[in-house]
C-alpha cells in the first residue's frame, strides 16, 4: 500500500511516499528556516506563508522522487496536530482536497507519536540485507522535540499512554533558548552539540532537575541557572564552548536518569526515542551505554527522521489504516 505523507506542523513542509509503513521511496522535505533565523524563533506568520508557496510543488517532488503518479497512491496521511494552527491548517487543507479529488481514505495522524514510528522505517536506498531489528513492543517511547519532551508507554501505535512529560520548556526549546543567551543562532541544537564537543571541563556545572517521584522533566531551572552564570562572568560568551558542554550534560543526563527510571519501574527492555533532540550526538552515545549497561534495547531513527519529516506520518498513517480497517 502506497501512502503520501504530508508534515506541515512547523517550519517544514514534507511530503514522503512509505510502502506499508515502513519502505520509504521519497521523503523530501523543505524548510524555511532561513526566513526565521533572524528573529531567533519560528515565525508563525511567516512559516505558513511558506507552506502555502511550497505545499504542491514538495508534494510533486516526492512523487517524482518516488516515480510513482497520484493514481498509484492509495491513501493520503496528513499531520493532525499538534503545531502551528496556520501551519497545519496548510497542510490538512492541502490534503484533504487532494484525497477528496483522488476519491482516497485520508488519515489524520498525531505528530508526536510519529516522532516515535519513525525507528519502523528504512529507506528504499538502504541495503536491504543490512540486519534491520524492528523495535520489540510494549517499549518505553521517549519523544524530544522543540515543542515536546515526553514519555510514553507505547503496547502499540494504537495504544500509547502519557507516563510524563516536561513541566516547563521542552528540551530543543531549552537549547535554543541558550543558544539564544550565548549570541548563537537558530535553531540552538546543532549549534550547542558541535560547540560541546571541544568545550569539556569540570569547572563549569549546572544543575539538572531529576523529579524522582513522577517522570516528568524541569528544564527550565538549566536554562536560567546558565543566564545568571552568564551575568557573573559574561567573559564566558566569547568562547562558550565550555557552558555548551556544561549544559548539554546535565539536560542528556536528566532524559537519560528517567529513561531508565521509567523502563526499569515499568520493566520495559525496549526504548525508543524521537524527536529533533535525538540527532544529539552525546544523547546518542549516553543512549548507547544504556543499552549496554542495562541490556535495553534502544533505538533512534536516522539524522533525517529525527528531525520534522513526512516519512514517519505516512508510516504511523499505515498502522491507523490498518487498525481502523478502512478499504482504499
Ligand atoms: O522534532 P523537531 O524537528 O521539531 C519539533 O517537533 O519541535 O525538533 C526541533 C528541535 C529544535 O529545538 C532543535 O534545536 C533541536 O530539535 N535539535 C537538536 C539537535 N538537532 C535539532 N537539539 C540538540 N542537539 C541536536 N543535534
Ligand atoms: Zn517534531
Amino acid at each position: 500500500m502506497n501512502i503520501l505523507g504530508i508534515e506541515t506542523s512547523c517550519d517544514e513542509t514534507s511530503a514522503s511516499i512509505v510502502i506499508d509503513g515502513k519502505l520509504i521511496l521519497s521523503n523530501v522535505v523543505s524548510s524555511s528556516l532561513l526566513d526565521h533565523a533572524r528573529y531567533g524563533g519560528v515565525i508563525p506568520e511567516i512559516a505558513s506563508r511558506r507552506q502555502l508557496e511550497l505545499i504542491h510543488e514538495v508534494v510533486n517532488q516526492s512523487l517524482r522522487a518516488a516515480t510513482l503518479n497520484l493514481e498509484q497512491i492509495d491513501a493520503v496521511a496528513v499531520t493532525q496536530s499538534p503545531g502551528l494552527i496556520g501551519s497545519l491548517l496548510v497542510g490538512l487543507s492541502f490534503a484533504r482536497a487532494l484525497a477528496f479529488a483522488l476519491q482516497k481514505p485520508l488519515i489524520e495522524v498525531d505528530h508526536i507519536k510519529a516522532h516515535l514510528y519513525a525507528n519502523y522505517l528504512v529507506f528504499k536506498k538502504d541495503n536491504i540485507e543490512d540486519p534491520f531489528v524492528i523495535p520489540s513492543l510494549p517499549a518505553i517511547g521517549l519523544v524530544a522535540s522543540g515543542g515536546h519532551t515526553s514519555l510514553f508507554y507505547v503496547r502499540d501505535f494504537t495504544h500509547c499512554r502519557l507516563l510524563g512529560k516536561t513541566r516547563d520548556d521542552a528540551v530543543g526549546e531549552a537549547y535554543d533558548k541558550v543558544a539564544r543567551l550565548l549570541g548563537l543562532g537558530y535553531p540552538g541544537g546543532p549549534i550547542i552539540d558541535q560547540l560541546a564537543k571541544t568545550g569539556m571541563n569540570q569547572q563549569i556545572r549546572f544543575n539538572g532537575a531529576f523529579l524522582k517521584d513522577s517522570y516528568d522533566f524541569s528544564f527550565s531551572g538549566v536554562k536560567t541557572a546558565v543566564l545568571y552564570y552568564l551575568q557573573k562572568h559574561p567573559q564566558e560568551k566569547l568562547s562558550p564552548n565550555r557552558i555548551a558542554y556544561a549544559f548539554q550534560e546535565t539536560v542528556v543526563d536528566s532524559l537519560i536518569k528517567q529513561c531508565l527510571n521509567v523502563c526499569l519501574k515499568k520493566k520495559i527492555k525496549t526504548l525508543l526515542v524521537g524527536g529533533g533532540v535525538a540527532a544529539n550526538s552525546r544523547l546518542r552515545e549516553r543512549l548507547k551505554e544504556l543499552q549496554s549497561q542495562y541490556a535495553l534495547n534502544v533505538f533512534y531513527p536516522p539524522m533525517s527522521l529525527c528531525v520534522d519529516n513526512a516519512a514517519m506520518i505516512a508510516g504511523l498513517g499505515y498502522v491507523l489504516f490498518k487498525k481502523y480497517n478502512r478499504k482504499p
